[in-house]
């Protein structure tokens, strides 16, 4: 034990002499001496099966020769340091007068913080999470959602359209179509993507974010949308959040309804975010057209259902205090910075 505390004595000191003033060599050596698979470990093990007589002795020396490895070790590497820095210094590359570099560190944009949010919410609720194409057919995103050629409703989501009768889908609702033509109910699903129109202006983007929710069942009844209405932006917003109601029309549902959620800036009082009303509007929706349950078979005298949609960026917006839509999308670091997640 004692010739190997020698040994291991005189490899060291010959190792750190040979390393002296190289960062990387000095740590090699450190992980030779003292690494969890290194020298003084294997000794350390021999030293618990010692006899006992034995032990004080060689415990002493054991921990004497530890610390003055570690010791060494940290000297060597602060020497090693300090000449790397005059080195610096002497050639001007190196200003210690400057400010830290704070690093960088990512966060999730709050569009797909707000989108995570929602879906986890919902899949509490027991619903699934899908997705549809961005670039849909006619059928899915107009007809089969009761909106058929020349419907005057079509001209309020104008859109991009592709070769070959296609176009860029200008809501979720074609999900909901591809749902019920995939599965049959009970149904309980939402599906959040990106949607498409034609504008741009402070409140509008030609691309934008939605979410759709839909539950078809037996039974299903306006009752069960409000509340799973109120249940989401109490979740969401806090218990605090008042929800109201208003008539609307959209061609895939009836009766069909607009709902507002109290101003989250103002507490509803009335300021410049809810235009002085103390409400935000949040979305459409209603109970299942009929005509919609024809176009993917199935049968409406049995079932019934409800849909709403919602767009993802305009609760960011609310969320965060954000008055301009489009800084959302414009990527700029400096302004995605200030939402750290
Ligand atoms: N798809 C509608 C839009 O983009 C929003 C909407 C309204 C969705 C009513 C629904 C609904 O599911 O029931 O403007």
């Amino acid at each position: 034990m004692f010739r190997d505390l020698e040994r291991i004595e005189r490899e060291f000191e010959a190792g750190l002499a040979s390393a002296a003033g190289d960062p990387g060599a000095i740590e090699a050596v450190r992980v030779r001496f003292l690494g969890r698979k290194g020298e003084m470990q294997a000794l350390l093990r021999r030293f618990a099966s010692l006899p006992p007589a034995e032990k004080p002795a060689a415990g002493k020396a054991l921990n004497a020769l530890k610390t003055r490895i570690e010791t060494a070790v940290a000297e060597a590497s602060a020497a090693a340091a300090a000449v790397r820095r005059r080195a610096e210094i002497a050639a001007g590359g190196l200003d210690v007068g400057l400010p830290a570099r704070t690093p960088w560190r990512g966060s999730l944009h709050p569009v797909t913080r707000t989108r995570r949010e929602l879906e986890r919410i919902f899949r509490d609720l027991g619903y699934t999470v899908e997705s549809g194409p961005e670039v849909e057919d006619d059928f899915h995103n107009f007809q089969a959602l009761n909106l058929p050629p020349n419907h005057p409703a079509r001209d309020a989501t104008d859109t991009f359209y592709v070769e070959g009768g296609l176009l860029l889908r200008t809501h979720t609702s074609p999900v909901q179509i591809r749902t019920m033509q995939a599965r049959r109910p009970p149904i309980r699903m939402v599906c959040p993507g990106r949607v498409y129109r034609r504008d741009l202006d402070a409140t509008h983007l030609p691309m934008f974010h939605q979410l759709e929710a839909l539950v078809v069942d037996e039974g299903i009844s306006m009752a069960d949308l409000k509340g799973t209405i109120d249940a989401l932006w109490k979740r969401f917003f806090g218990d605090d959040v008042r929800i109201r109601f208003r008539p609307g029309y959209f061609p895939f549902v009836e009766p069909g309804c607009e709902y507002d959620v109290s101003c989250r800036v103002c507490g509803g009082r009335g300021c410049r975010a809810c235009k002085g009303t103390g409400w935000l509007e949040l979305g459409g929706a209603g109970m299942v057209h009929p005509a919609v349950f024809e176009a993917v078979g199935i049968d409406a005298e049995r079932y019934t259902g409800f849909a709403f949609g919602l767009g993802i960026d305009r609760i960011a917006m609310v969320r965060h205090g954000i008055d301009d839509l489009r800084l959302l999308m414009e990527n700029d670091i400096r302004f995605l910075a200030r939402f750290p997640a």
